[in-house]
């Protein structure tokens, strides 16, 4: 561990770097593979028949929908049917024509019956804010609480609260008393913005939405009791003074993007978790190091006076573990299932699938009879992406328990196009006592250790995932690394090498199983510029030459799909591929704020379909059972202070809130 690198970049959900391996990382063995690109089209996505030929991928493929043809081909129904929008520079969202949308839920909405209401400025208490919607706005999931039509217009909408701004927060400014305490009841508020709400909506007869006080609403907060369950529950890794035993703990925060599962529960992901916890260790344990537990957010919520913040200081303060909170952090980077039908159900700490920066957890699509399958990445520069295979198999119509049991694998990319999935288990692949891993608890505490053992690929950021069941591909955003240094071998000489926009990866498992171990990957776009403001930046200009080297001017996007930074990515049922930026506006380079494009899988196309107020950053994506309403969230506005959006509740104070988007006409979003 290198403290050098646990720098805090200025991106927002940027974690501190802390994999200073030796593994290869993905930009390399791109750069490698791409040293002479094959056909190429608009789009920029790579001719998989010709890379891939002869290879069991391209059988399946042609067994199949097309992947990428060679020549445009349009699939009707597929394509985005909307005219797409220009870069935005207003602190406003921007829909296509044909399109309205409205602003549902905004940042300290009350959604429990009888609590106290919204208090313009944001005057809450904490004991309100338990009661109202949190901070941060991200991933979501819609459960219908109704069959056939209705399910369109009843559900359950569950909804990620990230993070908080504290500046906003708190209109009084944040208080530290003489002593250097925090005030209790602002450190109350900012544990209340955190978590996950559950929610529950109708749409009206004028085709509007509300929010029903009843009695699915629930918010889980970062105080919240949960439950640990698998492989690391009960063991010594997570005993504290809170439950000596280790199997309870309190709390879920940074909850980033989601998944859901066939047996209706929802999954929440815990992803810049080591930044609200700190420890004084010198050297901290690995479990601790690995993972930056430095209190990087500067929240200090353990200045409050009280067990239930001091737990956050997780420097050894007694005798043994069961007396102080040395394991707390031991507690965090986990997938959290949830029953968001049972408001008094205890939520559910998965150990099985890993501890790291969760940024989600996508399941393959289900077979009675098969293993289920969940993709989840790491964000954090050089981190990896996983994927978690069920012991036992999907049964449609018993309760399912898969959660508890399985095998956790790390991928590695080859240079070649292939690749495979390493497990993570005790005993296998070196995952020894003799080379520091003692069980499979501590294989699954040090999940980012083990994968550095087998020699995983170091990823740019991982972000959501997403699965196209109609083709077997599973998309990943890879967001950017903007802050390679010592730890990363890069050419500092050729900025864009540093990757600073991203780009779109994807896979199909060998056969067409999810479960399988191996895989074929290719890049299906490249985040960046247009191609003539490329040209225009002599910067843009060599940061090209090494991200397409040799490739012509179609590999770069157009004004009407020029992106940076992709976080949520979407394959809807529809066949529409939705992403959404969480980057940076940069009108020399031709980048307004943060946006929601659609792309077309099949060719390759993509296009503009909503740009968000300043600030923002765009993230969760769900629609109606139909497709007709969309629903997509505008996160933290204003986090630079430069937004008054969305102007409601007779104030100017940015609020994170819900777009709940229709078509005029009353059609398919996106169609
Ligand atoms: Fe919370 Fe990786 O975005
Ligand atoms: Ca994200
Ligand atoms: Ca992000």
């Amino acid at each position: 561990m290198n403290d050098t690198n646990l720098s805090l970049s200025a991106d927002r959900g940027d974690e501190p770097a802390s994999n200073v391996s030796g593994n290869a990382q993905l930009a390399d063995i791109i750069t490698r593979r791409y040293g002479r690109r094959d056909v190429l089209k608009s789009g920029v996505s790579v001719a998989v028949g010709t890379l891939f030929a002869g290879n069991a991928i391209a059988q399946a493929v042609k067994g199949g929908q097309p992947a990428v043809a060679q020549g445009p081909v349009r699939r009707p129904g597929a394509i985005p049917g909307f005219t797409p929008v220009p870069h935005n520079f207003e602190d406003d969202v921007v829909v296509p024509d044909g399109y309205n949308y409205q602003v549902l839920l905004p940042e300290g909405e009350t959604i429990i019956a009888g609590a106290p209401a919204y208090i313009p400025g944001d005057g809450n208490s904490g004991s309100d804010r338990e009661q109202q919607m949190g901070g941060h706005h991200d991933g979501m999931h819609y459960f219908p609480l109704a069959r056939g039509q209705r399910a369109n217009e009843h559900g359950l909408l569950v909804m990620n609260n990230e993070n908080i701004d504290q500046f906003l927060l708190h209109p009084q400014g944040v208080i530290v008393n003489s002593d250097g305490s925090r005030d209790p009841d602002q450190v109350r508020k900012e544990i209340a913005s955190h978590g996950v709400a559950v929610v529950e909506l109708k749409k009206g007869g004028n085709g509007s939405w509300s929010v029903v006080r009843g009695r699915y609403n629930r918010r889980i907060t970062a105080a919240t009791v949960m439950e640990l369950t698998g492989p690391v529950a009960g063991s010594d890794f997570v005993k504290t003074k809170y439950d000596n035993a280790g199997f309870y703990t309190r709390g879920t925060v940074n909850n980033c993007a989601h998944g859901f599962t066939p047996w209706g529960t929802y999954l929440t992901c815990e992803e810049n978790w080591a930044g609200y916890l700190t420890t004084s260790e010198s050297p901290a344990p690995r479990e601790k190091a690995r993972y930056g537990v430095t209190g990087f957010f500067g929240y200090d919520w353990w200045k409050a006076p009280g067990d239930e913040y001091a737990r956050f200081d997780t420097t050894p303060q007694g005798a043994s573990a069961l007396e102080d909170y040395r394991n707390e952090a031991n507690c965090f980077g986990w997938i959290v299932e949830i029953d968001p039908f049972d408001p008094r159900s205890t939520p559910k700490k998965r150990t099985a699938l890993g501890r790291f920066g969760h940024e989600g957890a996508w399941l393959a699509p289900v077979k009675p009879g098969r293993p289920i399958v969940v993709y989840s990445g790491d964000d954090a520069r050089g981190e990896y992406m996983y994927k978690f295979v069920s012991a036992k198999p999907y049964h449609p119509t018993k309760a399912n328990d898969l959660l508890d049991e399985g095998t956790l694998y790390v991928a590695k990319y080859h240079d070649d196009g292939s690749g495979e999935w390493i497990a993570l288990e005790y005993g296998r692949n070196g995952l020894t006592n003799q080379n520091g891993f003692a069980s499979q608890a501590d294989v699954l505490v040090n999940t980012r250790s083990a994968a550095d053992f087998v020699g995983a690929t170091r990823m740019d950021r991982p972000e959501w995932a997403t699965i196209d069941a109609r083709t077997g591909y599973v998309y990943l955003t890879l967001t950017n690394n903007t802050n390679r240094g010592a730890a990363y071998p890069t050419d500092e000489a050729n900025p864009r090498a540093a990757n600073r926009d991203g780009h779109i990866i994807r896979w199909q498992e060998t056969g067409g199983a999810y479960a399988a171990t191996s895989f074929a990957w290719d890049i299906f776009v490249f985040g960046g510029p247009t191609l003539a403001t490329t040209q225009a930046l002599a910067i843009d200009a060599a940061y090209a030459a090494q991200v397409f080297p040799g490739t012509a001017r179609q590999d770069y996007l157009g004004e009407e799909a020029s992106f940076n930074s992709p976080d949520g990515i979407w394959a809807a049922p529809n066949g529409l591929l939705w992403i959404q930026t969480d980057g940076y506006k940069d009108a020399t380079r031709g980048f307004g704020n943060q946006q929601m494009l659609c792309a077309d899988p099949a060719t390759g196309d993509v296009r503009r379909f909503l740009a968000g107020p300043n600030d923002c950053e765009i993230t969760g994506v769900v629609t109606t059972p139909d497709g007709r309403t969309l629903f997509a969230n505008v996160q933290h506005p204003g986090e630079r202070g430069n937004s008054t959006w969305p102007r409601i509740d007779g104030e100017t104070r940015p609020r994170s809130a819900t777009l709940v988007i229709t078509k005029d006409d009353g059609g398919v979003v996106g169609t």
